[in-house]
């Protein structure tokens, strides 16, 4: 296995490692800022892949802020790895998700976030989304990098197979099919509402955890993807 690095926007950097027995990349971001952040951890296995090719961009021990979709391994689980070799580093994440998992499982106090809050990284800023149980999980959040458009989009969309670093073509069809595969999403009345919330943001990219970075209306794929969720909601009543 390897971990490939390529800059996907000014100042942002996506490291992917494709694991041939699962079918899908695991893909962490880093924002490059005054006070940097990391948008996933990858597994605790994946971390000597992770932070060499993450060295080769930055010091490790200049990371400030971890942050991630929701709790689980491959979201979050180098969490205290990464704290280990950073000393400023902390996770700031949802403030359910820091309440709930975060503070008993991180090595140091989580910063929580509320709904719509921004964290100022200094050249950079992210926006948190609470988004409970989409793609899944209570504590579920995104962040939004407001100076480049970029949703990191964390489980939502998402690709079976090697995808290309960046790609303009339709997300939604390979989303759909990952979610007959793997049946990842919680499919609630509020998915498809929470879906549109982000459309509005109309991101120019949607940096995905499973998938390539999507380049292009991202209002629409948005809205598209909430248009099939409210199908497979209707199919199942
Ligand atoms: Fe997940
Ligand atoms: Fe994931």
């Amino acid at each position: 296995m390897e971990t490939k690095t390529d800059e996907v926007a000014d100042g942002i950097y996506r490291f992917s490692t494709f694991i041939p027995e699962v079918g899908i990349p695991f893909n962490q971001y880093l924002v490059i800022a005054d006070e940097p952040l990391l948008f996933h951890t990858g597994m605790r296995g994946l971390f000597p892949l992770v932070s060499e090719a993450v060295a080769g961009v930055m010091p490790l021990e200049r990371l400030r802020w971890i942050s991630f979709g929701h709790f689980e391994a491959d979201e979050c689980g180098a969490m205290n790895e990464w704290m280990a070799i950073a000393p400023d580093a902390q996770v700031a994440h949802s403030a359910i998700g820091v309440m709930v998992s975060v503070d008993d499982q991180a090595t140091r106090p989580a910063r929580p976030l509320q709904d719509g809050e921004v964290l100022d990284l200094g050249g950079k800023r992210v926006r948190h989304l609470y988004t409970p149980h989409v793609p899944h999980a209570w504590d579920a959040g995104l962040l939004y990098e407001e100076t480049t458009n970029t949703l990191f989009c964390g489980d939502l969309f998402g690709a079976l197979g090697e995808s290309p670093v960046v790609s303009s073509d339709d997300p939604v069809g390979p989303a759909m099919d990952a979610e007959a595969a793997f049946h990842p999403s919680s499919i609630t009345p509020s998915t498809a509402p929470t879906m549109r919330r982000l459309a509005a943001l109309a991101p120019g990219s949607l940096a995905m955890m499973h998938g390539p970075v999507f380049r292009g209306d991202g209002r629409d794929a948005l809205e598209r993807l909430a248009d099939a969720y409210a199908g497979l909601l209707a199919a199942a009543e």
